[in-house]
């Protein structure tokens, strides 16, 4: 696809079922979010593709998240919640980890870098003929969530990103 179509025809899919992109497809979509422009070339972007029991505890977390925005939210409520997160095929949360370290590169700048790395990833998934969700919600500010995928409270999850086939 040329670029240009890539940009007139990219829109978000609300309903994604298997397959999802294929291990060298991923990578390939991991390799475009890393082309992102980066000022001072800190590389604050990290990509933790959900895998096994990091998914499995990712999917728990991010459901009581949303329970804990929604007191109201029944077991039942909670499980198709649970349910609903879990039939994407590939899910990608993107964080920015902040390097404090050095004081010329502000914090914005890097949560600025990943969002463009955000961008890349999902005009590649599209590219590749893959639907794709760009998500945050209650989940992406939940100190839980973070932990369960490896991230620090001070860190920013910037996308959690949904991947798959497109059903709408
Ligand atoms: C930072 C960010 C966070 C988003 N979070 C959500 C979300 O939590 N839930 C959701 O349904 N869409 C979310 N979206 C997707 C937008 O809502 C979506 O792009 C918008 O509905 C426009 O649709 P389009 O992408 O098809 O043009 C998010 C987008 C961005 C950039």
């Amino acid at each position: 696809m040329e670029l240009s179509a890539a940009l007139d025809s990219r829109t978000s899919a609300g309903r994604l079922t298997e397959p999802g992109p294929t291990p060298q497809q991923l990578d390939r979509i991991l390799k475009a979010g890393a082309r992102a422009p980066d000022h001072g070339r800190l590389q604050p972007w990290r990509f933790i593709v959900l895998e096994g029991t990091m998914r499995d505890a990712f999917i728990k977390t991010a459901a009581e998240a949303k329970r804990a925005r929604l007191p109201g939210m029944t077991d039942e409520q909670l499980a198709a919640e649970r349910d609903k997160i879990n039939r994407s095929p590939t899910i990608v949360v993107v964080a920015c980890v902040v390097n404090r370290e050095q004081t010329k590169i502000p914090e914005i700048e890097q949560f600025a870098a990943v969002s463009a790395a955000v961008q890349n990833m999902f005009l590649s998934a599209h590219d590749l003929g893959y639907g794709v969700m760009w998500k945050t919600g209650a989940a992406a500010y939940d100190h839980d969530v973070k932990a369960a995928v490896g991230l620090k409270p001070d860190d920013h999850i910037v996308a959690i990103l949904h991947l798959g086939t497109r059903l709408k």
